[in-house]
């Protein structure tokens, strides 16, 4: 029986060191390659690999958004996505939002807002707000609404958050 048991953990052990790839990913205009499981997903990448631990995991199937990253500018659940498929991607996370360390313009409205909440919602809402913003001049209520229910807070709310991104958009105009 011990000998069984030992001969299926080697077999793992194979299996497991069979599926290591090297990864190499555009992150915040940094490349980084890494040999990793080519089931790594990208959020244990950005996390494990780069420690670039704005991104946050919580469910890690999909659900509560908090590893929102943007990839070619479009917000993406990285749990959901494994590393190797977008080594040909631009990807962004919170860590590479600001330019020269100055604030965004959703990011400084969140601040003056009072819009910045805990470290696992704060990252996903910014950069979906990001995305929202640069791809609508004037977002309609809605659109902001759909916009932070990506990100689920089930502890302080979403109202000051949509405040922060139609201050943004009356900024604007
Ligand atoms: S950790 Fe990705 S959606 Fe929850
Ligand atoms: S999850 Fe961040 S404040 Fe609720």
């Amino acid at each position: 029986m011990v000998g069984k048991a030992a001969g299926n953990w080697r077999f793992k052990d194979k299996v497991l060191n069979d599926l290591v790839e090297v990864v190499t990913l555009n992150i915040n205009s940094v490349s980084y390659s890494r040999a990793v499981s080519s089931l790594m997903t990208l959020s244990h990448f950005i996390r494990e690999e780069c420690d670039l631990t704005g991104t946050k995991i919580g469910c890690d199937r999909g659900e509560c958004g908090c590893c929102s990253v943007l990839v070619d500018g479009k917000p993406i659940l990285a749990c959901l996505v494994l590393a190797k498929f977008v080594q040909d991607a631009e990807i962004t996370t919170i860590e590479g939002i600001s330019v020269d360390g100055q604030l965004t313009p959703i990011q400084e409205s969140m601040v003056e807002n009072g819009a910045i909440q805990c470290g696992f919602c704060t990252p996903s809402m910014v950069l979906n707000a990001t995305h929202l913003l640069n791809t609508h001049k004037a977002p309609s209520k809605n659109q902001i609404k759909k916009c932070v229910s990506g990100t689920i807070c089930r502890c302080t709310g979403y109202t000051k958050i949509e405040k922060a991104i139609e201050k943004v958009v009356e900024g604007r105009e």
